[in-house]
């Protein structure tokens, strides 16, 4: 579905290649955009959001989480901005970890600010944007709506302003995503294992620490164009996120089902506790490996990972 005048909002999805968690803590994490995303428009009817992909419809000032955090966006946003109802298309899961609820603000903000006919800078749509996640995630640190604005593979350290770097990809590859369970809440989750360093102390934070090194190795390699190590690195990656208490007995088996049918390796993506799997293979290979896991799990899609350069 479109609008009839093709104007839209667009934002990306992302998913979380390396470094989550351990970007709240201040290392650095990895994220590409998806091919999918998520548009907006304003429509006719009440100040709220619709979503027919996500079942979802809500109001500001009905009570529900999605009002909440579209009225904070609106909030946010410069005041010729008037609140209105928007139509979101989806081509995202909800609540899977791939940064949906970022998009759909981001999107939300870019539909707004056409509908107003104001230029929206990013940084505008930053802030705001961030003031709708903090409905859904308490104090997030920021990557998901940065890749929802930008695109593109992002190294992003967390910061008021986030440090962020577009990274080179050094050869083509694809990468299969895997809906496997539905998403825990990123909030406990984060909570969780900060409760995990106040009870292992220097134990977490050295594999916080071993995370870090992880996406920095991860970032040579993807410039490198070494698919193969970006594999190995990021199943690294998941057992490391295993040790800090954010996998589960289904994530595991999926990574291991994505291995074994043939992925240069895989992890959890996102906060963890459900959601999805991340698995990297060889450009063109991708399609095959999806149908075999789109047979085991929810749903598989490839996104491709383009050289640039
Ligand atoms: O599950 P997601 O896509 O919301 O990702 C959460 C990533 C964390 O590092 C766990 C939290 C954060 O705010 O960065």
């Amino acid at each position: 579905m479109a609008p009839p005048d093709g104007r839209t909002g667009r934002a990306f999805g992302k998913v979380l290649l390396f470094g989550e968690h351990a970007v709240v803590y201040g290392h650095p994490a990895l994220a590409i955009a998806l091919e999918r995303g998520v548009s907006a428009w304003v429509v006719p009817g009440a100040p709220g959001v619709e979503a027919p992909a996500w079942g979802l419809s809500a109001s500001i000032g009905d009570g529900s989480r999605v009002g909440a955090a579209l009225e904070a966006l609106v909030g946010a946003l410069p005041p010729q901005i008037a609140p209105a109802r928007l139509h979101v298309d989806a081509h995202v899961p909800a609540g899977a970890g791939l940064g949906s609820s970022a998009a759909m603000a981001v999107a939300c903000a870019r539909g707004l600010a056409l509908a107003a006919g104001v230029t929206l800078d990013d940084a505008v749509a930053y802030d705001a944007a961030m003031a709708s996640e903090r409905v859904f995630h308490g104090e997030p640190s920021g990557l998901d709506h940065t890749v929802a604005i930008r695109g593109g593979l992002l190294r992003f350290v967390r910061g008021t302003p986030p440090r962020v770097s577009p990274l080179a990809i050094g050869a083509a590859f694809d990468l299969v995503v895997v809906h496997v369970a539905d998403g825990a809440d990123t909030g406990a989750m984060v909570r969780g294992v900060r409760e995990q360093r106040g009870r292992l102390g220097v134990v977490a934070t050295a594999l916080h620490d071993q995370i870090g090194v992880v996406v920095d190795e991860a970032a040579s390699a993807l410039d490198a164009g070494d698919i193969g190590r970006v594999g190995e690195l990021m199943s690294v990656n998941h057992s490391l996120l295993g040790a800090i208490g954010v996998s589960t007995p289904a994530l595991d088996a999926a990574v291991w089902a994505a291995r074994e049918a043939g992925a240069l390796g895989a992890k959890l993506t996102g906060a963890g506790g459900g959601g999805c799997v991340v698995a990297c293979a060889a450009a063109g290979s991708g399609a095959a490996l999806a149908e075999a896991l789109g047979r085991r799990y929810r749903a598989a899609f490839v996104t491709r990972a383009e050289a640039t350069s």
